[in-house]
């Protein structure tokens, strides 16, 4: 299986939905370490109750974002991590993840990209009074919330709602579309792996 280490700040219902789906046997894959930014996140708690290895790395305590994301990259490399996944993971992140993990890092945004992109895009939506948006998974790359798109989701904006319901209306989505996405990635990834032995050999 595919070892994922994932990156929270806050709730963690997407890696519960990640989990869920290694339990139900839709998803082969396992979840070495869950690292966490805000002590206190209910995804770390998520996460222990789980049995998988929590790691907090506060960024209030790193000079920058480099040197946060050099901490990163070594927990993940001390911990064989394969593929790296942003289940709502609030920081910008740097090269230095970026090129330890090329193509190899997944996000999860909670609109369809590439509209209303970055903090805050359930309320972006509603601002800007679309009838559609939804969530989705892409590859990512230093552009913040650009990479290559992987799966999304469509969700109707209904003419009472306020950023909670609507959010809770994509995150139906967000749980579906994110595991779908590490299996496809995994699989991909497991193909390169296996031809790389063959080329070896
Ligand atoms: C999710 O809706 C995710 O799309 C969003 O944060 C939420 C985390 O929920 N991510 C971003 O906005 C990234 N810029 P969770 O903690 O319950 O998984």
């Amino acid at each position: 299986p595919i070892k994922l280490g994932i990156l929270a700040s806050g709730n963690g219902s997407n890696f519960e939905a990640i989990a869920q789906a290694m339990e139900n046997g839709q998803l082969n894959a396992q979840i070495p370490v869950l690292i966490y930014n805000n002590p206190g996140a209910k995804a770390a708690a998520r996460a222990a109750n789980r049995g998988v290895e929590t790691v907090l790395l506060n960024h209030r305590e790193y000079k920058n974002r480099e040197t946060l994301d050099q901490q990163i990259v070594q927990t993940l490399r001390q911990h064989d991590v394969d593929l790296v996944i942003l289940a709502g993971w609030m920081r910008l992140v740097t090269s230095v993840l970026i090129d330890a993990f090329p193509n190899r890092i997944i996000n999860i945004h909670p609109s369809l990209l590439p509209s209303f992109k970055g903090l805050h895009a359930v309320e972006q939506a509603l601002q800007a009074k679309v009838t559609i948006t939804g969530c989705t998974v892409h590859l990512v790359c230093l552009e913040v919330d650009s990479g290559p798109i992987l799966i999304q989701a469509a969700v109707p904006v209904l003419p009472d709602d306020t950023p909670e319901t609507l959010h809770a209306r994509i995150q139906i989505q967000e749980h579906r579309i994110l595991p779908q996405a590490i299996a496809i990635a995994a699989s991909q990834i497991s193909h390169q792996t296996a031809r790389r032995e063959i080329a070896a050999k």
